[in-house]
């Protein structure tokens, strides 16, 4: 399934990771505080665990949420053992799905590679990925910051990569779960850089901002005119904070 309305006029999109937290509980409490509940000009989805997202999808149903996976293998079958397909998670009931978030680079020694990998597996299941990229702080301190996101854009992004199936999310590797986002102007600068980078490779991409995110921080980030969108963690777990998230960064 694609983002039909990346192209033409696209709304800002809001995207919850769950990480490995959730419970069959907890997609009923979303269920409870988003039914019915829309927000004009705005988009949401929750990435949940895999063993979520079939009942997600059906939980969801009234409510504006959309389902994410938060990774998929590059193949499409085969043994390998406790992985699981793009087109298997698409065939349950996910529309997104995030890859080369930092925790996998990190922990589950994910490479630019791998990830190139995996986002053309996720675009033949028509999943919409979810690209996430970002420095390190030593990176950000070495002044290396631009050249390392740019560089990780050039390395995951293939031939078949469009705004119609790929959004790009910046998350400083700092930022995250740290309670303190990035700066207006470090987001605002990076987010021009990775604009102008898209328009010269005629890929005018969808931009989130994700590191700490929280109903406080939402409204002055997504005022900055290339924030497109937020990838939302600690504040994605709870349905009334999500909803604040959403409710302020549309108050931009
Ligand atoms: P955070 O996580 O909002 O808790 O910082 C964001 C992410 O890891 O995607």
């Amino acid at each position: 399934m694609t983002e039909e309305s990346n192209s033409q006029s696209p709304r800002f999109f809001i995207a919850g990771n769950w990480k490995m937290n959730g419970s069959m509980e907890r997609l009923q409490s979303f269920h409870r505080v988003f039914l019915g509940f829309s927000l004009e000009g705005c988009r949401l989805a929750l990435c949940v665990p895999e063993p979520l997202i079939h009942a997600a999808a059906k939980v969801f149903f009234g409510t504006p949420l959309s389902v994410g996976a938060q990774n998929c293998h590059a193949r499409k079958s085969g043994a390998f053992t406790g992985e699981t397909s793009a087109d298997l998670l698409a065939e349950c009931g996910a529309r997104y799905v995030i890859l080369g978030h930092s925790e996998r680079r990190a922990l589950c020694g994910e490479t630019d590679a791998t990830v190139r990998e995996k986002v053309k597996a996720a675009i033949d299941a028509e999943l919409t990925t979810i690209l996430c990229v970002g420095e390190t702080t030593s990176e950000r301190t070495a002044g290396q910051h631009i050249d390392v996101v740019l560089g990780q854009l050039e390395a995951a992004i293939g031939e078949a990569v469009s705004c119609s199936n790929t959004i790009i999310a910046y998350e400083p590797v700092w930022a995250i779960g740290s309670g303190q986002s990035a700066s207006t102007n470090q987001i605002e600068e990076m987010h021009n850089a990775i604009r102008e980078w898209s328009t010269e490779h005629s890929k005018p991409m969808q931009i989130l901002y994700g590191g700490s995110v929280n109903p406080d921080s939402a409204a002055d980030i997504a005022a900055l005119e290339n924030v497109n969108g937020f990838l939302v963690g600690g504040a994605s777990l709870d349905p009334e904070v999500f909803k604040s998230v959403a409710l302020s960064a549309m108050r931009r």
